[in-house]
């Protein structure tokens, strides 16, 4: 049981897009909405977003391109409705929230301008401050939400309270140490994605795959969990990533060269610098696996500092000189395709519990993300599942939490975690090691319990379960890639 019990109609896990374009609609309708985050309100993957938002807004395009480039990016293995879905629906929703105020990127004629990224097929994506895509619109979202909305910061969520496959909210521990048991009519899951479980990602620090483990925990039916995508070009010195070097700075004529001044891509795939996102990072991979430097050339971009200011301030601060047109780059994790099963709306296999955002697999990105679709999914099925909240009635079950007994006697340090799941489902796998690292998850799961079940909480700090919480996720993610036995998109084998 928990110190506390309190009352919530709305309660909302995470801070980031997915959560506030919920909270930005049921607030307007009088809802009552609380998001529990733990970190700040903006700790998380979609203020770092540098890339923008891909909509078929521009005269030459139609949603049934974008449709054919998600489906292409996503190697086929998408859910063609999902799809349908976000990319139709996705022009209104733009139109819509650029009239709440926001305020993309115009040329001289005050007209959205259009960049490019890889995968597409035309130049779709909008953006906003050049590429501070992510921070503005969450701040744009953070303006939308009413005194309606109360944020909860430092105060992280632990277990979903789920009895018989119901969800009555959820057990946090608030910033005092209090065990708080928000009891909700409806529960939702923003928490983001894994980026934390590899040693180089373009993640927020909070981005443990705490989503992922408490919907487990709780009874959720997963998907596509083999499909992480990394992204081929972060700021790296010395094997350290440092940050996101944006996919628009290829799309606006940057070119991968290795010390040599060797085109990389050349040769490569007809898209070349531009090619789906897998196969440009697994290129980078195989030049710093042969211990080759990788470098970003950007002779051919004018006026570099305007349009990227967020990449300009990662390359300066880390003492990258931005005369010599060249930004050291490796691979790092990026976005999980896979994770809660969930329809557009929101809707999982547990009553009461929904999953927006990256944590959901809603199936629209396949097996490899078409860039600057997720600030979009965000956006779109965000609205979607609070038109979906609005249409029904619901009230939470009333049970209480009983607290588990299992405790955790050794747990890894993070480090180790996210060098084994580099080493084993990583960029390139090998099936006929995954057993290894299955094996080595298998020894940190508790006494007297055949999976990563729930723990006494008020035997476990924040930081336990933080960690916890990775190597459920991590095992999980190791577990779908030993049953998918075929390469495709994102899950790449070599053996
Ligand atoms: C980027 O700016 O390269 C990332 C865009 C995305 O992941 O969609």
């Amino acid at each position: 049981m928990a110190d506390k019990m309190i009352d919530a109609d709305i309660l909302i896990i995470g801070s980031g897009i997915g959560a506030l374009s919920v909270a930005g609609k049921l607030c307007k309708e009088g809802r009552q909405i609380t998001v529990v985050t733990k970190g700040l309100e903006k700790a998380c993957n979609s203020s770092l977003a540098q890339g923008g938002i891909s909509v078929a807004l521009s005269k030459e395009d139609d949603y049934r391109l974008h449709f054919k480039d998600t489906m292409a990016a996503g190697c086929y293995q998408n859910d063609e409705e999902a799809v349908m879905t976000l990319v139709s629906k996705a022009p209104d929703i733009i139109k819509e929230f650029i009239d709440t105020g926001m305020k993309f990127d115009t040329d001289e004629n005050g007209e959205l301008q259009f960049g490019r990224e890889a995968a597409h097929s035309l130049n779709r994506v909008i953006h906003a401050g050049g590429d501070k895509t992510g921070l503005l619109v969450v701040e744009q979202l953070l303006r939308n939400i009413n005194e309606n909305v109360t944020i909860m910061k430092n105060e992280m969520a632990l277990d979903l309270c789920v009895k018989d496959g119901k969800c009555n909210g959820v057990i946090t521990r608030d910033p005092t140490g209090a065990l708080k048991h928000y009891k909700a009519n409806h529960t939702i899951l923003a928490t983001g994605g894994i980026g934390q479980l590899y040693p180089s990602t373009s993640n927020d620090t909070t981005i443990t795959g705490d989503g992922m483990a408490m919907a487990y925990r709780g009874g959720c039916k997963l998907k596509n969990l083999e499909f992480i995508q990394f992204h081929p070009t972060m700021l790296t010195i010395d094997g350290n990533a440092y940050g996101l070097v944006s996919e628009a700075v290829r799309g606006d004529g940057g070119i991968l060269i290795n010390e040599n001044g060797d085109k990389i891509m050349e040769g490569v795939h007809p898209m070349k610098d531009l090619a789906p996102r897998d196969v440009v990072a697994r290129e980078v991979y195989a030049h710093y696996l042969k211990g080759e430097k990788i470098y970003l050339d950007i002779s051919a971009i004018h006026d570099f500092k305007e349009r990227f200011p967020t990449v300009t301030e990662i390359c300066e601060s880390h003492g990258v000189d931005l005369t010599k047109n060249l930004i050291p780059v490796g691979p790092g994790a990026h976005f999980h395709m896979g994770g809660v099963e969930a329809t557009p709306c929101g809707v999982t296999n547990i009553d009461g519990l929904y999953a927006v955002g990256e944590v959901a697999c809603t199936g629209v990105h396949g097996a490899n993300r078409l860039a600057s679709n997720s600030l979009l999914e965000g956006i779109v099925f965000g609205k979607l599942l609070a038109e979906h909240i609005l249409e029904i009635e619901r009230k939470a079950p009333d049970f209480e939490y009983i607290m588990p007994e299992h405790t955790v006697d050794i747990l890894p340090e993070k480090s180790e975690i996210q060098n084994k799941m580099m080493e084993f489902v990583g960029i390139v796998r090998h099936r006929s090691h995954m057993g290894e690292i299955l094996n080595w998850f298998e020894q940190f799961i508790p006494k007297g319990c055949d999976t990563f079940a729930a723990l006494d909480l008020t035997k476990t700090t924040n930081e336990q379960i933080e960690v916890y919480n990775m190597l459920t996720a991590g095992y999980l993610i190791a577990k779908a890639a030993m049953d998918r036995s075929e390469s495709i998109g994102a899950h790449y084998i070599v053996d």
